[in-house]
């Protein structure tokens, strides 16, 4: 059992593979249907997503209930925090309420770490600006997993707006845990050289042909542009330089994987002829992304 989960930089390898092995047990069986699980029966879980969200949220929610306890959904516009309450004030009022933890998306970096600290409450790191994002790293490499052998040796080239990835930060910790050797890739103003130094095994380069050459995985980013002070970013000319196209996948191994955290914008970062491939395992993702759920839930929850 862990008390809460705020990110994968301090999360042991022996958690994380805790919570890997374990949710393979809540990947669908052979016809598509999922063994019965009641391991949150009576439990609440809030889920406080005070920024925007599809996968996270939905998966979230669905792993609640499929553990069969209560999810509470709060988005930033229906609550009070839009009449002025402050975080704190928000947050100990859930907490009051005593549900059995606190699932939150914030667009400040720390946010959960700083709640985390003055609430007994467990709380679920689900994105924090550009600092973590845990379950998205945990159920990228439950996807990389179900189809290599191991992570260890490994290259990984991670491509696209590294600067403000919340997702490249959780995959970086968790990779390099396991010996991956990771190449974070972008321009210049996306990937600082200072990012080579986040964790061993990083190395940093600006052509995208040379970071995938040989690659076992690609994690393609999307550009965030709602945390740049960028207005002339220049979105058609990014394809050229750091879009995936068919072309770069015949630089890489032939059984390269193909991922991206989502939402994907075609055409800026990802071609459709990639992003629907038989190389892309996109939505492999998006299913793991329910499983994984579940085994944190259940470590969290006990
Ligand atoms: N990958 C991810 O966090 O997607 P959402 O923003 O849709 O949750």
């Amino acid at each position: 059992m862990i008390q809460g989960l705020l990110g994968i930089e301090d999360l042991p390898r022996e958690e994380i593979e805790a919570i890997l092995d374990r949710a393979k047990d809540f990947q669908p069986v052979g016809d598509g249907s999922f063994a019965q699980f009641d391991r949150l029966r009576g439990k609440t879980v809030v889920l406080l997503f005070l920024e925007p969200s599809t996968r996270t949220r939905t998966s979230f929610e669905i792993a609640t209930r499929r553990l069969g306890g209560d999810a509470i959904l709060i988005s930033g516009a229906g609550s009070s925090l839009s009449k002025g309450e402050s975080l704190v004030d928000t947050l100990n009022t859930l907490a009051a309420m005593r549900p059995d933890a606190i699932v939150m998306r914030h667009k400040a970096s720390g946010a959960p770490h700083f709640l985390a600290r003055h609430l007994r409450t467990p709380i679920i790191n689900a994105g924090d600006g550009t600092h973590e994002h845990p379950t998205q790293a945990l159920l990228d490499a439950r996807t990389i997993l179900d189809r290599k052998r191991s992570l260890e040796g490994l290259r990984v080239a991670i491509i696209g707006d590294i600067e403000h990835s919340r997702v490249a930060r959780s995959n970086v910790y968790l990779l390099s845990k396991f010996g991956v050797d990771i190449v974070l890739c972008g321009p210049a103003p996306l990937v600082p050289p200072e990012l080579a130094g986040i964790a061993p095994g990083v190395s940093i380069e600006y052509d995208m042909r040379k970071a995938i050459r040989g690659c076992d995985v690609i994690m393609m980013l999307r550009v965030q542009l709602e945390r740049q002070h960028e207005p002339d970013f220049p979105r058609g000319e990014y394809f050229s330089f750091y879009g995936l196209a068919p072309e770069h996948i015949e630089l890489a191994r032939p059984d390269v994987l193909v991922m991206h955290p989502g939402p994907i914008n075609r055409g800026r970062e990802i071609s459709s002829e990639v992003a629907d491939s038989q190389r892309s395992v996109i939505l492999n993702q998006v299913e793991n992304g329910v499983a994984v759920r579940m085994a944190v839930l259940e470590r969290v929850l006990g």
